[in-house]
């Protein structure tokens, strides 16, 4: 395992250094060669970048941008989202995922999460179709799938898209199949942070319709593909070519670092499984969780985090306040009884560290922490 003596704290909530120092020479190889040849916006770094990650995801077509909110918005223009078009989404997710909703011209429609697994009720969404609903964007939270069999039924059912929300989730299965090639369209994110990540931000989205991917590329490159022809009003939303070469030399070891962090996730599981006060996270049947995140539930949460963090232990809390109820939503007037269950996760929730260089000890001290609470 690498050595830890870069953390500035016992242990971090993530080491996006120590990555980088696992890579370094292929690293920087990869940028000088974008500077050497100028090739900044578009190019060969991007397309090659965009052709391996669509095969390693084994979907036919990938469309970069800048970053993961821009793939959801261009995805939902390029589906000629219209005003008053209803789309539903989960109550507990990053903010990017109703924002552009909105942005789009469409309506937020809330629906809250399975309190296990925290991703969107499937047995809650039919309540929320009317005739206005266009689709349906579920996020595969934390790393872990959303129960996709179900929802892939009601949107046949209704006529309805899907767009999957997999920033967190790169290389998530669902009953073996990975997460992205279920809905019209996928949305991913790049940010450092993320199981896969850039150097600065980054996003693409993934998709089987040829039409739409066609459709997709020109919205997010000024309404063209050809330099001049605008064939429709776009916006510019670009991978450049340093971020492309950057997630090229990482995505040959996205698998061994996915696998490293479900081994972070088995080894903390083993450890607080005999802590009543902890709930564990709980991985739905058919689902193969890759931990963007490893979230714990705690009734004494604010305490734990302030005596974690005592300890030199970085903990976040993904997220402090679900989208409902925080100010940006409270035109809609939702109450907590509205959702209860993404309500009353956000006072118990508190993300742990977990990233792949983390070594046995980091997560035993962490764990023995946690117990001696
Ligand atoms: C669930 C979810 N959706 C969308 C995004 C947006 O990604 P980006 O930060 O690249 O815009 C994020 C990133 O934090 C996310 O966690």
């Amino acid at each position: 395992m690498p050595d830890m003596s870069t953390a500035t704290t016992p242990v971090p909530f993530a080491d996006l250094h120590a990555q980088y120092l696992s890579i370094r020479p292929e690293v920087d190889a990869a940028i000088a060669d974008v500077i050497a040849s100028s090739a900044f916006i578009r190019g060969p770094f991007v397309e090659k970048f965009e052709r391996s990650f669509a095969e390693a995801m084994g979907v036919p077509h990938c469309v970069s941008c800048a970053n993961g909110t821009d793939s959801l918005y261009i995805a939902m223009r390029a589906l000629d989202i219209k005003p008053g078009d209803e789309v539903i989404a989960p109550a507990h997710s990053w903010i990017s995922t109703t924002e552009t909703i909105t942005q789009a011209g469409g309506t937020v429609v809330f629906c809250d999460t399975d309190p296990a697994t925290f991703t969107i009720d499937p047995a809650q969404i039919s309540a929320k179709i009317t005739s206005r609903t266009v689709g349906i964007i579920p996020v595969h939270l934390f790393g872990q799938p959303a129960d996709m069999d179900p929802i892939m039924a009601l949107a046949q059912q209704h006529g309805l898209w899907i767009i999957e929300d997999c920033a967190q989730a790169h290389l998530a299965r669902y009953k073996g199949r990975v997460v992205g090639s279920f809905g019209n369209a996928a949305s991913f994110s790049f940010y450092p942070g993320k199981n896969l990540g850039a150097m600065g931000d980054a996003g693409a989205l993934l998709t089987n319709d040829t039409a739409l991917a066609e459709r997709m590329a020109m919205f997010a490159r000024h309404g063209g593909l050809t330099k001049g022809e605008h064939r429709i009003e776009g916006i510019n939303s670009r991978l450049d070519g340093l971020q492309a070469a950057v997630l090229s030399v990482k995505l040959p070891y996205l698998a061994g670092w996915t696998l490293r962090r479900q081994e972070v996730a088995t080894l903390y599981y083993s450890l607080l499984a005999n802590n009543p006060a902890v709930t564990i996270p709980v991985c739905g049947a058919g689902r193969e969780h890759v931990y963007h995140l490893y979230v714990i539930q705690h009734s004494q949460r604010d305490r734990l985090a302030t005596f974690l963090g005592s300890r030199g232990i970085q903990t976040v809390i993904n997220y402090p306040v679900a989208l409902p109820f925080l100010p940006a939503y409270a035109r809609l007037e939702h109450v907590p009884t509205d959702f209860p269950v993404a309500y009353g996760h956000q006072s118990k929730i508190l993300s742990l560290p977990i990233f792949p260089e983390m070594t046995v000890e980091q997560v035993q001290y962490v764990a023995a922490a946690i117990n001696g609470f």
